[in-house]
């Protein structure tokens, strides 16, 4: 059974399948076209955190292809009324494919041992998988191509951070992590990714203005993610010189995008002035959420089967 839980459970020639998967269904979606790649098919969502743009871009993506989806809520009881186990193992038998987002990555990682369908991880506190491949994607719609890109990550080594290290370690994509001293990635993470990746071009620094250096793009996260809200002050001390305002963007090449996963504590590590200015991409890179993660349903429901 494949699972998607990490950028580890896929191959280059496999994400280049999911792209262009990808730009085929979204060119017709602006064409007004929906075409039923898996109808009858259903997607089960579990979420622990909260969520706009994963769980409108997997529901509404699986509408347009012609399926169906379900938000389970807090009357399923997941993790409260059962067995981690038992749960997977009756679900997974009446939908085809299961999306979670959960507080801790081992939750992902035991329900897909259990189950018989695949398991999307939707947010971990390690790894956001979809959100890389789509802001990947988004890099390559934008540029032309991936092909001698340098992508800057200013702010936390977090999850998002991992999967776009892994996403870059993929596709051949330079990436800079600049973090503040203490927040760096995780070292042996770093290893690991060094020995799967041979090729990863991944540099770690914590000079900002060094970071975002020939970028094409220049990518930032929230200082403090969901389920660190206690360390919300002391985060804002530890990444003040880390905020991506106009003055760093003005080290990077004039073109260089800004990309941000979202949601943006905007005043904090982005000024509105980037925010809201033409190098910008967010608002491209979320809707690319969906024509992604569509792409990512068809793939892996036709390897499934
Ligand atoms: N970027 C992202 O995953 O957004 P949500 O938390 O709204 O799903
Ligand atoms: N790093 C953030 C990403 C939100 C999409 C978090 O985990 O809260």
């Amino acid at each position: 059974m494949r699972h998607l839980l990490t950028l580890t459970d896929v191959s280059a020639a496999e994400i280049q399948r999911i792209f262009s998967i990808t730009e085929d269904l979204k060119t017709k979606f602006a064409q007004g076209l929906r075409e039923p790649l898996l109808p009858g098919r259903v997607l089960a969502l579990l979420f622990e955190k909260q969520s706009l743009r994963t769980r409108v871009s997997f529901e509404a993506g699986m509408a347009n292809l012609g399926g169906s989806s379900l938000m389970l809520g807090d009357d399923a009881g997941f993790g409260k009324r059962e067995s981690m186990a038992d749960f997977a193992r009756v679900l997974s038998e009446m939908v085809d494919v299961v999306v979670i987002r959960a507080k801790r990555h081992a939750t992902v990682k035991e329900f897909a041992e259990h189950s018989a369908c695949s398991v999307i991880n939707g947010l971990t506190d390690l790894a956001h998988p979809c959100q890389a491949l789509a802001d990947l994607y988004t890099m390559q719609e934008q540029c032309g191509t991936l092909a001698g890109l340098h992508l800057a990550w200013v702010g936390d080594g977090n999850n998002v951070a991992r999967s776009l290290v892994e996403a870059c370690g993929h596709l051949g994509v330079r990436i800079t992590v600049c973090t503040p001293k203490g927040y760096e990635l995780d070292s042996q993470f770093v290893a690991d990714s060094r020995r799967t990746f041979p090729k990863l071009d991944l540099t770690t620094t914590r000079d900002p203005r060094a970071a975002v250096k020939g970028a094409a793009a220049v990518y930032t996260d929230v200082w403090a993610s969901m389920g660190q809200e206690s360390e919300q002050e002391k985060r804002k001390r530890d990444f003040a010189d880390y905020r991506v305002n106009t003055e760093l963007m003005s080290y990077a090449p004039k073109e260089a995008l800004f990309l941000h996963c979202l949601p943006a504590r905007r005043g904090e590590e982005v000024t509105d002035e980037v925010m809201d200015s033409p190098q910008s991409a967010v608002v491209a890179q979320a809707a690319n959420r969906m024509h992604v993660q569509k792409g990512i349903l068809v793939w892996l429901l036709a390897a499934q089967a």
